[in-house]
């Protein structure tokens, strides 16, 4: 029988990046144009089969607005993977991504995997983020980089293919 493990995973990043969609996407391939805010954090599960194992990720996708920033530890402690959420055509989410990144790297499992991910990469016309900037910060900080489109599922499943293979590996 295949070897099953079990990995904690949170999302982390600003409001409205896409952090839930990106989870709706993986867990059930569905997408809303209206997704609500998530309101404290929502719990959900889903499994991948890799080379060597089967990854069941079990999944807190947190709240970004700022009034739950707080409760933030609660869900990243223990985590062995975290994936932080910028939208690329949002500055601001991306510098509150860089936050996040040193919050885990300061108070966060040292051995979680820490992906960065640029999400709504459909919307190229309103792109506020280089590709290249964001890899590069991805590199000098030893992360992951990927960027993403719930929307038109691009590179959803390869995003946690790529975190549960990483993790098996370390
Ligand atoms: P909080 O729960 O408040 O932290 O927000 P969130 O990060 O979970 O964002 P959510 O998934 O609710 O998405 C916010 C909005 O962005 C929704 O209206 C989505 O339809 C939209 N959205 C999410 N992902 C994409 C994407 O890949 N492309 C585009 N164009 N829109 C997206
Ligand atoms: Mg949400």
């Amino acid at each position: 029988a295949a070897r099953v493990c079990h990995f904690k995973l949170v999302l982390l990043g600003d409001t409205a990046v896409g952090k839930s969609c990106l989870v709706v996407r993986f867990v059930r391939d569905e997408f809303f144009e209206f997704q609500e805010p998530t309101i404290g954090a929502a719990f959900l599960t889903q499994s991948v089969a890799t080379g060597a194992a089967t990854v069941k990720f079990e999944i807190w996708d947190t709240a970004g607005q700022e009034r739950y920033r707080s409760l933030a530890p609660m869900y990243y402690r223990g985590a062995a993977a975290a994936i932080v959420v910028y939208d690329i055509t949002n500055k601001d989410s991306f510098n509150g991504a860089k936050s996040w990144v040193k919050e885990l790297q300061r108070r966060g499992d040292p051995n979680a995997v820490i992906a960065l991910a640029g999400n709504k990469a459909d919307l190229q016309s309103k792109r506020k983020i280089d590709y290249q900037e964001a890899q590069q910060y991805a590199e000098e900080n030893g992360i992951m980089h990927i960027e993403t489109s719930a929307k038109n599922d691009t590179n959803v499943k390869s995003l946690f293919h790529e975190i549960g293979t990483y993790g098996l590996s370390i």
